[in-house]
């Protein structure tokens, strides 16, 4: 049997996805019409043998509790939140629940960072990492030298694969090969995730507690159980034959701000194109709007057949577009109302905003850039005409007058 695991982080974590995450835990957050999370979870569908997928994290459990009941019937599939009662760390999290995860007694146990967009070749990654046995397999990905230092950055054997050298985001140049964020390992990592616990433990022992807590700070370690994947276990494993690397073709994205978002929304929608037809609308300008490329509309949303929209588009549940509407590259979410004639190109409209007729939202879409989109959080109100333009607008405002370039607190 195989098990996944998804690890979803937790309130502290999400501070560059605000003014998004102020509502929504960010792994909730809809890609292409689907909670982020999702995405990866759909992906273990093609797993064979698949027990159970669980969900670690320190959000609220009340938080996911619907998503987790409604999946779980779905895919046919026990899917569990586990919180967590603070951070562990990337690793101490998974060791935190060992007994749970264990219940099966799986032969392997595929671990995901929730943030990350890519195809999850799963099937793929196990079948190599039978074949080159060790413990552990990680998805990668050649990225350009310059962005690089986001991520982990390894050098593996060009012909066995063997993962030889792992640095977590250095701040000199190692390799443009990076970690993906998925893994597959055999059950050996949770005697792994100990050691080095014990090892964190002892070096706690012989210090007197304060000096222990000023080592703790000037290395930036926290406290004994909160043991990191990267930095604590890849890197010493890397070079002792226990780790091996599998490189994808496809793309790969890392979804840290509401930017990425918008952009991984695209990257799913056009998946659809392959997996899920059914989830992309077809417009036809008489009933339905008028549909340019991937676009998602939920069920419950109205659009008004003289709207345009996409493409990359995705409209969630009960939104109301007006006639003569034109979207491009945005996400509008839950119950938004979007005005005659009003356009929104490289944006992101909150919760229950409200835009004006005739009024106009964008970005340039640079999709790195803070300002490169524009956001606006829950219940924002762009009245009649009002033209904004690069910018991030909190929650409840009222927008009056134009704006451009800037960020309305
Ligand atoms: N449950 C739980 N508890 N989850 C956590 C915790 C924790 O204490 N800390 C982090 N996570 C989750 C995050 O939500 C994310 O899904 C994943 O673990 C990794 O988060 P970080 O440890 O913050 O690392 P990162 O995202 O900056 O970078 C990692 O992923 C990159 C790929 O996206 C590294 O492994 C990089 O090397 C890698 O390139």
């Amino acid at each position: 049997k195989v098990v996944a695991v998804i690890m979803v982080g937790g309130p502290t974590k999400g501070t560059r996805f605000r003014p998004l995450s102020f509502n929504t835990p960010k792994p909730l957050f809809p890609l292409a019409g689907q909670p982020m999370v999702h995405h990866p979870i759909s992906a273990c569908k093609s797993i064979p043998n698949l027990a159970q997928i669980f969900l670690i994290g320190f959000h609220e459990e009340r938080e996911f509790a619907l998503y987790v009941s409604s999946i779980s019937s779905e895919l046919k599939i026990p899917v569990r939140y586990l919180k967590e009662d603070k951070p562990h760390g990337s690793a101490g999290g998974l060791h935190y629940f060992k007994d749970l995860i264990m219940e099966d007694t799986p032969s392997h146990i595929f671990l995901l960072n929730c943030d990350v967009c890519c195809s999850f070749p799963l099937p793929e990654m196990l079948d190599a990492h039978r074949r080159y046995g060790g413990m552990g397999t990680l998805l990668v990905i050649k990225v350009s030298a310059e962005s690089a230092s986001e991520f982990g950055e390894l050098v593996a054997d060009s012909v066995t694969k063997e993962l030889l050298h792992y640095t977590e985001k250095p701040e000199t140049f190692v390799s443009d090969l990076i970690n993906c964020g998925v893994y597959v390992f055999t059950p050996e990592i949770f005697k792994v995730i100990h050691d080095i616990r014990t090892q964190h433990e002892d070096r706690a022992n012989l210090h007197t507690l304060s000096s222990y807590d000023a080592l703790r700070l000037a290395t930036k370690t926290p406290t004994k159980d909160f043991v990191r994947l990267d930095q604590d276990i890849l890197s010493p494993l890397a070079g002792k034959k226990q780790l091996y690397t599998y490189e994808t073709m496809d793309f790969w994205e890392q979804i840290k701000t509401p930017a990425m978002s918008l952009k991984c929304s695209a990257l799913y929608l056009a998946q659809f194109r392959f997996n899920s037809p059914g989830l992309l609308a077809c417009g036809d300008g008489i009933k339905n709007p008028t549909v340019v490329g991937d676009v998602y509309i939920h069920p419950s949303a109205k659009v008004h057949p003289t709207a345009k929209i996409g493409p990359n588009v995705s409209i969630s549940a009960n939104v109301r577009i007006a006639a003569g509407v034109r979207l491009i590259s945005c996400i509008i979410l839950d119950d938004a109302e979007i005005q005659e004639n009003a356009f929104v190109m490289y944006a992101i409209v909150g919760w229950k905003s409200s835009l004006g007729k005739w009024a106009r939202v964008q970005g340039e879409g640079d999709y790195k850039r803070k300002l490169g989109i524009t956001i606006l959080g829950e219940a924002v109100t762009v009245e009649d005409e009002v033209v904004v333009v690069n910018s991030i607008v909190l929650p409840n405002k009222v927008l009056n007058i134009s704006v451009q370039e800037e960020i309305i607190l």
